[in-house]
């Protein structure tokens, strides 16, 4: 078989959150907000909040054990691990490092980290199935993880749309989860100064009403480049995945796309096809909130997960943006055993963990966040369950193996997928659900 001709994308999946979630009416209150605005106005329910010890070097080396481990996958078998992550803990060093050595990956594997704002994992994941398309890896996966912890001023506009996840993809030309379709590319850069986070920051500025117009913008691009390059229209999509920094992004950029289709191509109206397409996507977002690089495949568990739905088979356009700007819209095809994967990529299953926290314990997660990350404090020991990031030293972060071990679990085969248990209630977004 030519090579151009093989199939190519995410032969698996997992997911990783944070153990505790903040609610936004919680918040809203707190600020002193109409909590409707949160629920409602940025379409927004929980937000995940990372601990102490769960950055995101964290988050990406569980969410890369329980891929690995929990798939029994053999480490010989990666010969490249890429990190999309615009939250990366230093800017030399890049997290891939620390995964390849926790995962025990070969040293004749390749490892960087990828930054793009929010494009970055997308841009990994691109780069990752490019290489397995060209050959070079001599038939090796390659170890995709999007991974990042979205954090704004506390009483600023983005303070609602924080949250923090990692998604860890197997990519190769076995494609179970979703296949890349093989459509000219369609993508768009500007510069344009709409979101940002300096080095010397730990949290993110954004002007926040132009950013959504740069997304807008970049959006109609995209779109312009793939319709014209292939001549399909929205209705060849059964779901759209949009990056979602909070919800009602993803529906400013759906009504838009409905806008530009000659004639309009909503099925149904554009509020039910909103419910139909992309709806179905989002409702694991509405409880992370935004995870910047990760969202997006974020979407993609929960459409797997969701517990009404079966994707198998589904044609996906899947936009992805990062600001600062650059954006692609990409066709992908949902592989036929789609529903196995529910209760498989470790969404649901973390969500159901979650703890709630109270206003007064999110601002102290907070300060521990920040305070752990400072050097010299070196805060906990290295013995016992500790945490997994114990704290900086001599200006280097320590980890425990923990954060690699904790996430390995029994082994599932590939082949194999288990079924799933049974449906489980999927917390749609329904204003009466959101209102309690
Ligand atoms: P804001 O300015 O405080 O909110 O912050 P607003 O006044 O625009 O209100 C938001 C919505 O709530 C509006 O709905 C209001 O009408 C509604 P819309 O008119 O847009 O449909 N509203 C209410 N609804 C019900 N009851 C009420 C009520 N009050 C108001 N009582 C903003 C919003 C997005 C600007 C802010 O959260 C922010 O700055 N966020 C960060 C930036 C961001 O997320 N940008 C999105 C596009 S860029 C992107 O996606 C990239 C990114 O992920 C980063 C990366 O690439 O790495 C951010």
């Amino acid at each position: 078989m030519d090579l151009q001709d093989r199939r190519i994308g995410i032969e698996a999946l997992a997911v990783h959150l944070p153990r505790n979630y903040l609610d936004l009416g919680v918040l809203a209150r707190a600020n002193g907000t109409d909590p409707e605005k949160y629920y409602f106005g940025l379409g927004c329910r929980r937000m995940a909040i990372p601990s102490a010890d769960e950055d995101s070097v964290v988050l990406a080396a569980r969410a890369a054990g329980t891929l690995l481990a929990g798939y029994g996958i053999e480490a010989s078998s990666i010969g490249m691990v890429l990190v999309g992550t615009e939250s990366g803990v230093d800017a030399a060093k890049p997290i891939a490092t620390y995964v390849h050595r926790m995962a025990g990956l070969p040293s004749d594997c390749r490892a960087f980290d990828v930054q793009h704002a929010c494009y970055g994992g997308m841009a990994a994941l691109r780069t990752a199935a490019n290489w397995v398309q060209s050959g070079l890896g001599r038939g090796r996966k390659a170890l995709v993880i999007a991974t990042d912890v979205a954090r704004y001023d506390v009483g600023s506009p983005g303070e609602p749309t924080q949250g923090a996840a990692a998604v860890a993809m197997l990519v190769g030309d076995e494609p179970r989860v979703l296949e890349l379709l093989p459509y000219p590319e369609a993508v768009h850069t500007a510069e344009v100064m709409d979101f940002w986070r300096p080095t010397y920051r730990s949290t993110a500025l954004a002007d926040g009403h132009y950013s959504m117009q740069c997304y807008l913008d970049a959006l109609e691009s995209c779109w312009h480049r793939f319709a014209s390059a292939t001549d399909l229209g929205l209705e060849a999509f059964d779901f759209l995945l949009y990056h979602s920094p909070f919800p009602k992004m993803a529906f400013k950029a759906h009504r838009r796309l409905c806008e530009l289709a000659p004639g309009g191509t909503a099925r149904g109206g554009a509020d039910l096809d909103w419910e139909r397409r992309v709806l179905p996507t989002l409702w694991a977002n509405i409880e992370v909130g935004n995870a910047y690089s990760a969202s997006l495949f974020v979407s993609l568990a929960g459409l797997l997960e969701h517990a009404e739905v079966d994707a198998a088979g589904a044609r996906l356009g899947l936009f992805s943006y990062g600001s600062g700007s650059c954006a692609e819209f990409v066709a992908a095809r949902v592989g036929p055993d789609a529903a196995a994967w529910r209760d498989r990529t470790g969404l649901r299953a973390a969500l159901e963990r979650r703890r709630e926290l109270t206003h007064e314990a999110y601002l102290r997660s907070r300060r521990a966040y920040e305070e752990r990350a400072r050097d010299g404090s070196f805060r906990a020991a290295l013995g016992g369950d500790g945490p997994a990031f114990c704290g900086t030293w001599n200006h280097q972060r320590v980890y425990r193996d923990s954060a690699w071990r904790a996430a390995t679990g029994p082994s599932r085969s590939l082949d194999r997928p288990p079924r799933s248990a049974g449906p489980v209630a999927a917390p749609l977004p329904h204003r009466a659900q959101a209102a309690d």
